[in-house]
C-alpha cells in the first residue's frame, strides 16, 4: 500500500485536536510511543488546541512519562471551533422555553404523552404535525448557513499575535428537509456515477468534504438551487 506523504500545504501525517483534554493527553502519549511506526519510520505530527500553555503542559508531561525529551520540539497548532444557532428573535425564545417546559412535564405521565401524540400541532405551536409540511409551506421555507472562519494566513506564525485572516462563507437553498436534502442526495449519487475517477480510490469511511473535494459536486448543487458562496 502506498505511504501517505506530507507536503508544504499538509505538513503533518497526524494532528491531535483537543490534545489538552483528559483523553487527549493519552492520545499524545500513544502517538509519541508509536511515532517510529509512521511512514518511512518517522511520523510527522503536531498537537492542536485553544490554549498553547495547556498544550505545552501536556507535551511536557508526556515527555516526562516516556523519558523522551525530543517531544519538546513538537509543533503546536492553535485551533478553536464554535457552533452558534440563531433562533430568530425574542418571541421564539419565549415559545421555546414554554414548549420545552410543557414537554418536560407532559412526558412524565402517560396521560401527558398521549396528549402530545394526539395533538402535536397544539403543543408545538404548529411546529410539529402528523402530516408533515404542505407543499405551500415548503415553498415558503428556505435555509441559510453562514460559516465564519478565523485563523492565520499561510506563512504567518500563530505564536506571534492574533489571528490575521478571516473567511465568511454562505450556503443557502430551498426548504431544508424535503427539498434541499433530495437535491443534495441525488446530485451526490450522480457525481459518484459520473466522476468516479475523481473520488478517493482507497477504502475507508470518508466525510462528504473529503469524498467530493475533487469533483464538481459544488457546481452541480449551485446549478440546482443549493448555492455556495464566499462573502
Ligand atoms: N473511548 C472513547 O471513544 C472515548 C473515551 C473518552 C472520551 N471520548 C471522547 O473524547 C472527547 C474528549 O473527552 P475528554 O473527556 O478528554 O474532554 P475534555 O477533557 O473536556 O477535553 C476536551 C478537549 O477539547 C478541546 N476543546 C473544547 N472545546 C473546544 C473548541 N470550541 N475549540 C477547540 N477545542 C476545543 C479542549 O481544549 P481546551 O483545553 O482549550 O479547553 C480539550 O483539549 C469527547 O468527545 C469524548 O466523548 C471518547
Amino acid at each position: 500500500m502506498a505511504a501517505f506523504s506530507t507536503s508544504s500545504s499538509r505538513p503533518y501525517h497526524i494532528v491531535i485536536f483537543g490534545a489538552s483534554g483528559f483523553t487527549g493527553q493519552f492520545v499524545v502519549e500513544e502517538v509519541a510511543r508509536t511515532a517510529s511506526e509512521g511512514p518511512k519510520g518517522s511520523l510527522k505530527w503536531a498537537v492542536a488546541g485553544r490554549n498553547r500553555a495547556k498544550l505545552e503542559k501536556v507535551v511536557e508531561q508526556a515527555a516526562e512519562a516516556l523519558s523522551a525529551s525530543s517531544l519538546l520540539q513538537l509543533s503546536f497548532l492553535q485551533v478553536q471551533y464554535g457552533a452558534y444557532v440563531g433562533i430568530g428573535g425574542i418571541s421564539n425564545i419565549f415559545k421555546l422555553v414554554f414548549a420545552g417546559l410543557m414537554f418536560f412535564f407532559l412526558v412524565k405521565f402517560s396521560f401527558g404523552r398521549n396528549l402530545l401524540i394526539k395533538f402535536p400541532e397544539f403543543f408545538s405551536f404548529s411546529f410539529f404535525s402528523k402530516a408533515g409540511p404542505t407543499r405551500k409551506q415548503m415553498e415558503g421555507s428556505s435555509f441559510r448557513f453562514i460559516f465564519l472562519g478565523e485563523g492565520y494566513t499561510e506563512g504567518s506564525d500563530p505564536s506571534e499575535g492574533k489571528p490575521n485572516g478571516k473567511i465568511r462563507t454562505l450556503v443557502k437553498g430551498p426548504e431544508v428537509g424535503y427539498v434541499a436534502t433530495p437535491i443534495a442526495m441525488v446530485q451526490a449519487a450522480l457525481t459518484m456515477l459520473n466522476e468516479s475517477d475523481s473520488l478517493p480510490n482507497t477504502g475507508g469511511v470518508y466525510t462528504p468534504g473529503a469524498t467530493f473535494a475533487k469533483t464538481t459536486l459544488i457546481d452541480r448543487l449551485n446549478k440546482h438551487g443549493i448555492q455556495f458562496s464566499v462573502l
